[in-house]
């Protein structure tokens, strides 16, 4: 056995349910985190990832379901922990710091033992977040920014075995935001917390996540490293919560469908049923080489499909292309590197790698 192996995971929760008049708004929800790992729960607004994290934190009761820290129960539907001898560190988007404290006497607010001490751990931690200069001032001498940081700082001066974060940065300027991020995530990782982070922001959830639990209706959907759930959605759903996606809808013939991009693999997908192929923007390719003429296929990509540019416009990065498709007037959008504008009515031949797509069955 490897030493992980033997060692329980820091946070574990096993089959959590809870319903609100007669609702179900947790259903079934069971995962683990490690010291130092940092997972988001991550989902539409009302899907139940708040009352997860209240669970854990032992402010809300589950209706069935354990919570475990470090192998020992510290709550079922029985024995209970109450919320403040759990150990763990809160953090919420109204992160409110006392206003009638200094920043050092915010940071120090949830410290014991000797004044010498707490004030080590309080100025230490403030250099962390690069505001050892303002330990003096008081919050609403600070920043939007600064103020989260301090949050930060206090939630991790008491040395929480878990950390809780629902939706953190959600009130942040947009420019502040990626920074802070990566600041946090830089400081969790050197104080070894696990953290639960909540989060409706997928691009939030891909910066800082080791793993990423896809919540929806309650349920756990999918859970994985974020370059899997990027790159293996369970269903069109979850694919689309990403990014922008392109649906094509086709139908199954002997474990294959026919579409004007040539014919996709529907393996284990009953005979007549329907499927939707999905693809992202940035897979779906243009075929500069053979603008005018449609190509041979290929068992890569298929066959070319003519489509008249609708519209394109530049969006920082890369350039978005929507395509009036020829075939039957639907529109597929294409996005491109740096700067391709073509002229609305350009016609052009469009393919999709069979290696970037996904095909689900329509539910
Ligand atoms: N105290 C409560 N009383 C009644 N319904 C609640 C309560 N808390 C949450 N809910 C409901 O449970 C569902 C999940 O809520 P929540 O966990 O806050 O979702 P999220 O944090 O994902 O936005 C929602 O439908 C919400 O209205
Ligand atoms: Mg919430």
């Amino acid at each position: 056995m490897s030493p992980t192996a033997q060692i329980p995971p820091r946070l574990e929760v096993q089959g959590l349910f809870r319903s609100f008049e007669g609702r179900m708004a947790v259903e079934d929800v069971s995962f683990s985190i490690r010291a130092g790992q940092v997972t988001c729960l991550l989902g539409p607004s009302g899907c139940g990832k708040s009352t997860t994290l209240r669970m854990i934190a032992g402010v809300e009761m589950q209706d069935r379901g354990r919570i475990l820290v470090d192998g020992t129960l510290i709550c079922d539907t029985v024995f209970r922990v109450p919320p403040e001898r759990r150990a763990i560190g809160l953090m919420f988007q109204d992160f409110a710091l006392f206003p009638h404290l200094s920043v050092a006497e915010n940071v120090a607010f949830g410290l014991s033992g000797p004044s010498r001490v707490k004030r080590q751990r309080v100025e230490e931690l403030l250099d962390r977040v690069h505001l050892a200069h303002h330990i003096d001032d008081f919050p609403h001498q600070l920043s939007g920014g600064e103020q989260q940081r301090v949050a930060l700082a206090r939630a991790l001066a008491p040395r929480p075995r878990i950390l809780l974060m629902d939706e953190p940065f959600s009130g942040l300027d947009e420019r502040l935001r990626d920074d802070i991020r990566d600041e946090t995530l830089a400081l969790l990782k050197e104080e070894g917390t696990a953290v639960l982070l909540v989060t409706h922001e997928p691009q939030e959830a891909m910066r800082m996540a080791d793993e990423i639990l896809l919540m929806r209706g309650g349920r756990i959907v999918q859970g994985g490293a974020p370059y899997n759930l990027y790159n293996a959605p369970v269903d069109r759903a979850a694919a689309s919560f990403f990014s922008d996606i392109n649906v094509i809808r086709a139908r199954v013939e002997g474990a294959l469908t026919r579409t004007p991009f040539g014919e996709f693999l529907a393996p284990g997908r009953a005979d007549g049923s329907e499927v939707d192929i999905v693809i992202r923007p940035q897979h779906l390719k243009i075929d500069f080489d053979r603008a005018g003429q449609g190509p041979l296929p290929t068992p890569q990509d298929g066959t070319a499909a003519r489509a008249l540019v609708e519209r394109a416009r530049f969006m920082g990065r890369e350039s978005l292309v929507e395509f009036r498709m020829e075939y039957d007037g639907s529109v597929l959008k294409a996005t491109v590197p740096n700067v391709f504008l073509p002229k609305a009515g350009t016609p052009m031949w469009l393919m999709i790698r069979r290696d970037r797509c996904f095909v689900f069955p329509v539910t």
